[in-house]
């Protein structure tokens, strides 16, 4: 007996199966989650906080287009054999490096695109009836001293109950996001006491929008199998959540750290200013551009003139 109050996380997974239609082309051959924020991937940004937060098992849902992102986490040979040839052992320690020491991949084919909570069940075999992380890696959360899931797990570990992470949203955004009503609860968690997807402004619960993390135990899979494809074909995580809450309690986490939605160009654009002004090798440099005398502008209308 391990003494722990709750099952542990230690699997993740990660939906990669979505079409990325904001992105075409870009989106056509390769999967949004490989997009760099620099010079990273944004699933590697994701693998990296589940490893960090004690997860070993990586599930990825993947579907025809996402060769890539086996590749990825997969060694490389011929790559490694010529970095080491050209004595370039940083960046051989980077490229062995991008799978976590520690950390295995399964990989899971969606065959039709028929929404997230269709995407977490086909991994249902997975996560051998334990509770799991879900990371969707589009959403980029930046953090200080706890990545938003090590937040997640303490919540987790305290309640052992499924976690959802949440952000205050301005209401007009409803639309996009799935919202959820709660009740006041000790430090940034609260008892959710429901939760609709993507309601209207006036019908919105509260200023409470989930992001791309989530905590689930494993009755979810009984929930998420009986919840009917809605008006665009997709089966609704959120609509198994909502059923789910009928069973056990749910609470959401207002977790700390800035979120980028990488989903859309312009979270994207803003994720790589960031994290560019932040970058060891090139921020200084960046930040002297950004800031030198009307230079951005300049670069801007001459863009514009080709
Ligand atoms: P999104 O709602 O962002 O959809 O999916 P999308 O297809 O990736 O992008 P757009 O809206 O067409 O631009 C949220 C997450 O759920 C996964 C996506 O890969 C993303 O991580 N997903 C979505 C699946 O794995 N399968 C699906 O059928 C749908």
């Amino acid at each position: 007996m391990s003494g722990l109050k709750h099952p542990l996380i230690s699997r993740a997974i990660f939906p990669v199966a979505g079409k990325g239609t904001r992105f075409l082309p870009a989106t056509k051959a390769t999967p949004k989650e490989m997009m760099p924020i620099v010079d990273k991937p944004l699933i590697q940004y994701a693998v990296e906080e589940a490893v960090g937060a004690g997860v070993s098992e990586l599930i990825f849902v993947t579907s025809s287009t996402k060769r890539a992102i086996e590749d990825h986490f997969d060694s490389n040979y011929e790559l490694e054999s010529f970095l080491k040839k050209q004595n370039k052992h940083e960046l051989l320690a980077l490229v062995q490096n991008v799978l976590p020491q520690g950390a295995s991949c399964t990989y899971v084919r969606q065959s039709e695109s028929l929404g997230l909570g269709h995407a977490v069940l086909c991994a249902r075999t997975q996560i051998a009836n334990e509770p799991f992380a879900l990371l969707l890696a589009d959403d980029l959360i930046h953090h200080e001293a706890e990545s938003c899931l090590q937040q997640m797990v303490s919540a987790y570990e305290a309640t052992g109950c499924s976690i959802i992470a949440v952000q205050e949203i301005s209401v007009s955004e409803s639309e996009k996001y799935g919202m959820v009503a709660v009740e006041p609860q000790a430090n940034s968690v609260f008892r959710i006491t429901s939760i609709v997807e993507k309601p209207k402004p006036q019908d919105a619960p509260s200023n409470l929008a989930v992001v791309g993390r989530y905590i689930l135990t494993p009755k979810v899979m009984a929930h998420l199998v009986r919840v009917q494809q809605d008006k665009r074909g997709e089966i609704q995580l959120t609509d198994a959540i909502s059923s789910l809450l009928q069973d056990e309690p749910v609470y959401a986490l207002k977790f700390k750290g800035v979120r980028y939605d990488c989903g859309n160009k312009l979270g994207y654009l803003q994720a790589i200013v960031s994290y560019a002004l932040a970058h060891t090798e090139v921020g200084s440099e960046f930040e002297n551009y950004l800031q030198g005398s009307g230079r951005v502008s300049k670069d801007f209308s001459r863009l514009q003139k080709k």
